[in-house]
């Protein structure tokens, strides 16, 4: 193998700022690795999104985010393009590309009642990637799944510092209570990467006794094994990528910086 270049980044990629919630995980292991966090702004939400229309941006966006960036490792930090798209674009690009996929596996081994709650998009929800999660590992229990599309902005407008009803994260919550046994949930994964960023307020919503499971630390503890023994060096500081300009990404300024973004571009 090649020798890696020191300032090659990891390149993190997700619709939104959903992919954050996975960065910060990766910044508590890996401190001085250059990062560029791109999110395909021009294409939020993926989630009322057909899997061509998914699969095609994210593709594209990757292939050419390769080519110009030449990162060391690509973090798809997002579950619906991961359950759609995660074949597709290892085969089509040779560096390592590390997915984000429902963390059903913990949540079965961690439910008491045996009833898991998933809350994901409405494309993830469907994707056999996800049957067959649930299948090799959660056979015997119940696992219940709901769309959460708003939860998407409900993370997206946290993040530029707007205030969000309460009402959101209860209505999320329902969506999953009120299935027939959904009662007896006390696991639930957030089959998304928005999702952990309002983590504490879906905790409220849902009341005590329920408990939240996400792959975000686990997914960074995969890409520091991958990079063990490079050498890493940030030559300039770490860059927010966005696939189109508008008057809101002022707004996200503070908290791109508060996760060491100081930079911003558009693709
Ligand atoms: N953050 C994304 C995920 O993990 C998707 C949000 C969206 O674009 O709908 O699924």
């Amino acid at each position: 193998m090649s020798e890696i270049d020191p300032a090659a980044p990891l390149l993190l990629f997700d619709s939104g700022v959903g992919g954050l919630s996975v960065l910060a995980e990766v910044r508590r292991l890996l401190p001085h690795a250059p990062v560029i966090y791109a999110a395909d702004n021009g294409g939020l939400p993926y989630g009322p999104k057909s899997e061509a229309e998914v699969a095609a941006r994210v593709c594209g966006l990757l292939g050419r985010m390769a080519e110009r960036y030449r990162p060391r490792l690509i973090c798809i930090a997002c579950n619906t393009a991961s359950t759609i798209a995660l074949g597709m674009v290892r085969d089509v690009l040779e560096i390592p590309i590390v997915g984000t996929v429902p963390a059903i596996k913990p949540a079965a081994e961690q439910t008491r009642t045996g009833t898991i709650g998933l809350l994901g998009t409405a494309a993830t929800i469907r994707q056999p990637y996800v049957d067959r999660l649930e299948a090799e590992f959660a056979q015997g229990k119940l696992l219940l799944r709901a769309a959460a599309p708003e939860l998407v902005s409900a993370a997206e407008a946290k993040l530029r510092g707007e205030v969000v009803s309460s009402a959101v994260y209860q209505r999320a919550a329902a969506t999953l209570r009120d299935q027939p046994g959904g009662a007896a949930i006390d696991t639930v994964v957030l089959a998304c990467t928005h999702f952990p960023l309002v983590e504490a307020q879906l905790a409220a919503a849902f009341g005590p006794g329920v408990s939240f499971v996400h792959g975000a630390a686990g997914i960074a503890r995969r890409i520091a094994r991958l990079c063990d023994g490079q050498a890493m060096a940030r030559t300039q500081p770490d860059l927010a990528l966005f696939t189109r300009g508008e008057p809101g990404l002022a707004a996200l300024g503070p908290t791109l910086e508060a996760y060491g973004l100081t930079r911003q571009e558009v693709l």
